[in-house]
């Protein structure tokens, strides 16, 4: 611990309070020039630095820049009595891991709580912004990416790595973020609000209920090595996935080819081509609800070659498309066993709301999750989506928000329309 007693009141006006833990690494000097910036925009900032960051950073700097006392250890019977590590870690509005260093992003994954730092992040009730720092093979390796993809489906929302040099020499991503560019993703995070729901405080809303969800991009073959794509990654599919199994649903998620770890807790059945996504969710109905959050093609090749298409001279291939069954609508329209709510996705760059609303009538789905797609919001593939809610009642649109908060707010949004549908046939 250092610094001297209990927090110092800020001069000035406090307009939000950022927990800043400062992991290991040598890019926890960057935290500092963090702390400056914070300061200048009036936030509050408490530090924790971990034993490993107290080799590149003292906590004495640390308090000196922050003006409030640094926090190491995590048993210490005076801090208890004056602020215990359960307040530590709720009386903030956003926690900052940076750096977060591969042992920290895995500690969290993992849910452990052996140290102070690990024991705020598990106790916290508010968002958490990780700006990770390792060496580019740390960051690459597949231990890693998986505690990544766990932890954005947890909530966690990442800025950076960054590529670069790196201070062992080699050259990649693993770079932490800049302190600028980490300010304006905690700013981002700040302006809505950042405190997160109790889990298990809804209760588990779809127990007993069965969630059939697409996801991803579908790839339809060209030859044995080409095929047609497209830009999706997932993310916002396997999000909804995991949020509805913590809500208590059995959920078959049915996933074209990602790049992202299967959701824990879902049974994933992977496909190829659309046809074989119509035929996986027709195979796992009926169900209580439908989500058809994957893009599909629209088309596939009338005739795929068999063989590797060669080039020819100057003559083009022409490729014959046939249009995809439209899954969503096939099962809006089911005669028997049409799940309870049907709930399809408009993902476009222009006329948003209009085409949002030709699709819920069209397609016949309960609900369509409208969101802007054009390249300026970085929606494909990035973390964060900005999502308007269509029904025959109206539209609500939600700001912008991490891609698991929309699945966790589209999950809460469902149990209430599915409760609503059952009380009235009751
Ligand atoms: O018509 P459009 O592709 O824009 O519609 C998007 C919605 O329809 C999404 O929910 C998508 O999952 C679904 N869809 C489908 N099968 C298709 C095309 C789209 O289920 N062949």
């Amino acid at each position: 611990m250092a610094g001297n007693g209990l927090r110092k009141e800020h001069a000035g006006n406090v307009r939000k309070r950022v927990l800043l833990i400062i992991g290991g690494g040598i890019a926890a000097y960057k935290s500092l020039e963090l702390i400056r910036l914070f300061r200048q925009q009036a936030i509050a900032v408490q530090c924790v630095v971990t034993p490993a960051g107290q080799e590149f950073v003292t906590p004495l700097s640390v308090a000196g820049l922050s003006g409030e006392r640094v926090f190491t250890e995590l048993l210490s019977l005076t801090d208890e009595a004056e602020m215990g590590h359960i307040e530590l870690s709720r009386s903030a509005d956003l926690l900052v891991v940076a750096p977060a260093t591969a042992d920290l992003l895995a500690k969290m994954a993992a849910g452990l709580a052996g140290d102070l730092a690990s024991t705020l992040l598990l106790a916290t009730d508010k968002k958490i912004l990780a700006a990770p720092a390792m060496n580019l093979r740390m960051w690459l390796h597949p231990a890693t990416r998986r505690n990544v993809d766990i932890l954005r489906q947890d909530g966690v929302v990442f800025t950076g790595p960054n590529e670069g040099e790196m201070a062992c020499g080699e050259f990649g991503p693993g770079r932490m973020a800049e302190p600028a560019e980490i300010l304006a993703a905690a700013n981002s995070l700040l302006e809505t609000d950042t405190q997160l729901p109790l889990p298990a405080a809804a209760g588990r809303p779809l127990s007993g209920k069965k969630v059939v969800i697409t996801s991803g991009p579908t790839h339809e073959p060209i030859d044995p090595v080409r095929y047609i794509a497209n830009r999706s990654s997932g993310a916002q599919g396997h999000a909804i996935a995991h949020a509805a199994a913590v809500a208590g649903a059995s959920v078959t998620l049915i996933s074209g080819p990602v790049a992202i770890a299967d959701p824990a807790g879902v049974n994933v059945v992977n496909v190829e081509t659309a046809t074989q996504m119509l035929d996986a969710v027709t195979n796992a109905m009926p169900a209580d609800i439908f989500v058809s959050a994957a893009a599909v093609a629209d088309w596939r090749i009338a005739a795929v070659s068999p063989q590797k298409v060669k080039k020819s001279g100057q003559q083009a291939p022409e490729l014959e498309l046939v249009e995809n069954p439209d899954i969503l609508k096939t099962i809006a329209t089911r005669k028997k066993s049409r799940p309870c709510l049907v709930v399809g996705f408009a993902a476009e760059t222009f006329d948003l709301i209009k085409n949002a609303k030709q699709k819920l009538t069209g397609k016949k789905c309960d609900l369509v999750v409208a969101n802007d797609v054009s390249t300026e919001y970085g929606v494909m593939g990035g973390e964060q989506n900005s999502v308007h809610l269509i029904t025959k009642g109206g539209v609500d649109s939600w700001p912008l928000m991490a891609k698991s908060e929309v699945a966790v707010r589209l999950v809460d949004v469902l149990a209430t329309m599915l409760r609503e549908k059952d009380d009235g046939m009751s």
